[in-house]
């Protein structure tokens, strides 16, 4: 999308809003208040440049959410919305109405609906098993519960019944909203719904818990399916008597509708990751049957992490190399592991910036790798005998040799990286799994 359209077409959009307003159309402008805070939102999301620009929108976006909220009550109260052939007037009945016949005849339902589709990515990342290194115990357990009982349903019968509800906990970092991407990949015979809890309890607080109960209708719609909540302690933390009365909604509807009293929750898998899961309300907690600890990862895991994170990079290092780096990296987690190889694999770009003589080599074209060149240039020091006095300006484009990342470039970032987590984040991590959780 073109930059700054959508802003305009929020800016539009309430300008109408305000002018079907003073109209005392109500109903449409309602509408287009709605419509064009969502724009807004959008736009703050993926447009908006600098915090200053963002607050003066968001300050906007309140103003315009409290005139909605007053012109839906005083519709409410007002004029009953029209009521179409057939259709009972009573919201109760209208709620208990099973699913099956609500297409196309609930305008509010196929709204909600409809935002959720926002709300949700029905992705397919194409991150692998094999990509996430490590973390064994949870991968099995992630298939026992979302692949074999796809393949193998006549397994999972009478009493053998397959999770319902598994929490990914650990320190930051260490590949939970990663290995959730796995599964959605793998799992390709299931819908996959990744909802950000924050998304979901910011963006329409009031109609949240509509949105959760019409989450999960949805899911059971297109079973089998998963429905994977990141950062969950923001949505489900402990129920306390002084909190906001839509967040306790909210908090409820999840708890009925993950209990699954009167709704079948077959097929559906509620998957939730948190790094602060001792704030998780205990109710909570008790639905999400397996709580598998994601911990930093082990010499063996971190060894494969620099290899994952160097892909096909040029570099000369060796295997013994790796090893010495896997050694040195007690503590990290998977997320600093990748900051260190990125600022490496920056190194020689650096060279390059800084060179101030460079030498001739031979080796494959950059620009077509089959193609043997002889005359490409290369940052040397200018020591080096066959060294040319030019920097990089000089050097055209397709004759430049990428110098290849080395041990020292490593070593460099690694001094300069330090890991993130620190120690009493994970002494209550661990505490919490010893009480609660299952090492993964
Ligand atoms: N086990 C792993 N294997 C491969 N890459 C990993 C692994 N763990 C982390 N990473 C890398 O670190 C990045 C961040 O991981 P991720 O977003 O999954 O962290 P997280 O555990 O969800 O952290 P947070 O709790 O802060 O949300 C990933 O994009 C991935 O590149
Ligand atoms: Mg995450």
């Amino acid at each position: 999308m073109a930059s700054g359209s959508t802003l305009q077409k929020a800016i539009d959009l309430v300008t109408k809003a305000t002018e079907e307003d003073r109209a005392k159309n109500y109903a449409e402008a309602l509408r287009l208040y709605e419509h064009g805070v969502e724009y807004f939102l959008h736009a703050i999301k993926y447009e908006a440049q600098g915090d200053k620009a963002k607050d003066s929108i968001r300050a906007k976006c309140v103003q315009y959410l409290d005139r909605a909220e007053k012109l839906k009550e005083y519709l409410k109260k007002g004029k009953k919305k029209p009521v179409k052939e057939g259709e009972s007037n009573s919201k109760e009945d209208k709620d208990k109405k099973s699913d099956s016949d609500s297409d196309g005849e609930d305008p509010e339902k196929k709204k909600l609906q409809s935002k959720l589709s926002e709300a949700i990515v029905i992705e397919k990342p194409k991150v692998k098993w094999n990509d996430v290194a490590g973390l064994e115990a949870a991968k099995e357990a992630l298939k026992e519960a979302v692949i074999l009982p796809i393949k193998f349903p006549h397994l999972f019968t009478g009493k053998r019944v397959p999770w319902k509800g598994i929490l990914l906990f650990g320190p930051p970092g260490t590949g939970k909203s990663y290995l959730a991407k796995a599964v959605a990949t793998e799992a390709n015979n299931s819908t996959f719904f990744s909802v950000s809890s924050s998304d979901l309890m910011s963006k329409w607080l009031g109609e949240s818990e509509k949105l959760v109960k019409n989450l999960f209708e949805l899911a059971r719609q297109h079973k089998p399916s998963i429905i994977f909540i990141d950062e969950v302690d923001s949505m489900c933390s402990a129920r306390s008597d002084n909190e906001n009365d839509s967040v306790r909604r909210i908090k409820t509807e999840f708890l009925v509708q993950m209990q699954g009293v009167g709704n079948d929750t077959d097929g559906v898998l509620v998957l939730g990751a948190t790094n602060i899961p001792w704030v998780l309300d205990s109710a909570i907690r008790r639905r999400f049957e397996k709580r598998i600890y994601i911990p930093l990862p082990e010499a063996p895991a971190r060894l494969v992490m620099f290899k994952i994170h160097l892909g096909n990079t040029s570099h000369v290092l060796t295997d013994e190399n790796l090893r010495e780096l896997a050694g040195k990296t007690d503590g990290y987690s998977g997320a600093d592991i990748q900051i260190v190889v990125r600022d490496a694999l920056m190194e020689p770009v650096r060279k390059v910036q800084s060179a101030t003589h460079f030498k001739k080599v031979s080796g494959p074209s950059p620009v077509d790798k089959t193609v043997h060149c002889d005359d490409l240039l290369l940052p040397c020091s200018p020591g080096d005998p066959d060294a040319v006095e030019m920097n990089w300006m000089d050097v055209p484009g397709e004759k430049l040799f990428e110098p290849p990342v080395t041990m020292r470039d490593m070593l460099k970032s690694l001094t300069r990286t330090k890991p993130t987590v620190n120690d009493e984040d994970l002494k209550r991590l661990q505490k919490f799994t010893e009480d609660f959780g299952q090492e993964g």
